[in-house]
């Protein structure tokens, strides 16, 4: 025996969050939706976790970064989750879903029944192990994904004033967290094998500008090399980071953040896979009718691009949740999702926006000696993709909208010499 709801979100982060908002909006009555979830919390923003949850001073704090203030949006405490009928089942980990049955089990045992899934299970960091190297669970090597993890890289950071880290990965976590060990005043080495920072979305010359950044900070960078052992000692410490290239770097603290992989496992043999996510259409439906796939989790038709792709970041997240939503509650209404993607990040003073798909030729615009640049991705004679640092809100809206107009480029001199005015002429 167990409980039945109409609607079940299984997993409770960003896009559970900014879906069950929509539930309410469109008019989910009382008892019909619940939310499963391994996290003991309610569902928060979780970029906060690497940016304002790490600063020594003022840190955010639950519950003020719940869901979905991200998006100026009211904040959904689990008071909120009450007061709108929405079953809050968290701390609880699904071991096992059987789509044909509609039902899920928990790890408690309980067997819970849908008629609607959502699956929003998003991601988790990929482990050392899985490169070869062991030593993960040592006291001093922190990863981060959720709140747990925030909470104890605090402890760790806090151990280590004035200590050595070493960052591990050059991508997203690895920016993020090495910029706010600076601000927690301890001295940074970053290791990454790409010749430069942020391979996946920056051109040389755009990680060249951060690196100096980063380097007027006092961070070290080693590129082209990646860990292959630690130094523990008998307590249990990564006292030593060992390098491919023969180097040792004393530590106090290591953070890791060498990517992540889909949690898709609950689902292999039962739904389509494709591109390393559950494969969805412009509903964000799965191959099983009764089944959506939201946020990081999800491979979606891209329109504006005319093909599929598994994103991870919060905009995806928060509008897929929204789109699934919006398609289960009103089918007659709803279209095709056409997503124009959208990533960010703010690390130090430094703040940058990107649109679209950054493939093509590269044109790069503004002060790089100053801290207003940007950059334009075109593809077969159209902008497909911009890129801007220090801009304004206005000038953001412009790139965004310019790129997912598409204008044709005939002379990449003369975007190169417009510069953000070819954006906001677009
Ligand atoms: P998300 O990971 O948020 O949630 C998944 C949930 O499912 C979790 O609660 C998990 O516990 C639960 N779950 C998984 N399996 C389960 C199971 N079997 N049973 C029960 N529960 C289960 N993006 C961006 O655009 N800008 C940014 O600045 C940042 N910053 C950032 C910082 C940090 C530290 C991280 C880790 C990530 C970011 N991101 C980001 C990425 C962004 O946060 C990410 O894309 C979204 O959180 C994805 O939302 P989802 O809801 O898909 O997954
Ligand atoms: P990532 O994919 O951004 O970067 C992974 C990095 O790992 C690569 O840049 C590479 O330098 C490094 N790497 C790969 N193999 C390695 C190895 N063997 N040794 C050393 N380094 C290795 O992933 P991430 O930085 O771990 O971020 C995790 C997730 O969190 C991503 O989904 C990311 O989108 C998300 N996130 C996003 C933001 C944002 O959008 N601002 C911020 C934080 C996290």
């Amino acid at each position: 025996m167990g409980r039945a709801f109409v609607y079940v979100i299984l997993g409770g982060g960003v896009a559970a969050g900014y879906a069950a908002l929509e539930f309410v909006k469109k008019g989910v009555s009382h008892g019909e939706l619940c939310i499963i979830s391994e996290e003991t919390v309610a569902p928060y923003e979780r970029p906060a976790l690497s940016k304002g949850f790490l600063l020594p001073e003022a840190p955010a704090r639950l519950p003020s970064f719940h869901c979905c203030v991200g998006s100026n949006e009211e904040r959904l405490t689990p008071k909120w989750y009450k007061e709108h009928g929405i079953e809050l089942i968290l701390g609880t980990r699904v071991k096992s879903v059987d789509v044909k049955r509609k039902t899920l089990l928990t790890a408690t045992g309980e067997t819970i029944s849908y008629r609607i899934l959502i699956v929003a299970t998003g991601a988790r960091a990929l482990k050392l192990e899985e490169f070869g190297v062991n030593g993960s669970d040592a006291e001093n090597v922190c990863y981060l994904r959720d709140l747990s993890d925030a909470t104890r890289l605090v402890t760790v950071m806090q151990s280590c004033k004035g200590g050595n880290a070493v960052v591990i990965g050059g991508g997203y976590i690895g920016m993020e967290c090495a910029a706010s060990l600076v601000i927690n005043k301890i001295n940074v080495t970053m290791v990454f094998p790409e010749a430069h920072c942020m391979a996946r979305l920056f051109t040389p010359k755009i990680a060249s500008y951060y690196e100096e950044f980063y380097k007027s900070k006092g961070v070290t960078f080693t590129k082209g090399t990646v860990l292959t052992s630690f130094d523990i000692n008998s307590e249990g410490k990564v006292i030593a980071v060992n390098l491919r290239d023969g180097s040792k770097l004393p530590v106090d603290m290591v953070v890791v953040g060498i990517g992540i992989r889909p949690n898709t496992g609950l689902f292999e043999g039962q739904l389509t896979l494709e591109k390393g996510g559950i494969k969805v259409n412009g509903k964000m439906q799965s191959s099983n009718a009764s089944v959506y796939a939201v946020g990081d989790v999800a491979s979606f038709p891209v329109k504006i691009f005319g093909d599929t792709r598994r994103l991870e970041h919060v905009d995806s997240a928060r509008k897929s949740a929204r789109h699934a939503v919006a398609a289960i509650m009103e089918p007659e209404k709803s279209s095709e999702f056409d997503y124009l993607p959208f990533f960010y990040s703010r690390v130090f003073t430094l703040s940058w926006q990107f649109y679209g798909d950054n493939v093509g030729e590269v044109v790069h615009f503004g002060e790089f000696s100053g801290n207003s640049f940007g950059a334009y991705w075109i593809s077969k004679g159209h902008l497909v993709g911009s890129f801007l640092e220090g801009g304004t809100k206005e000038e953001y809206e412009a790139i965004a909208k310019a790129t997912r107009f598409r204008p044709a480029v005939e002379d990449l001199g003369e975007v190169e010499k417009l510069g953000l005015e070819f954006a906001l002429a677009a």
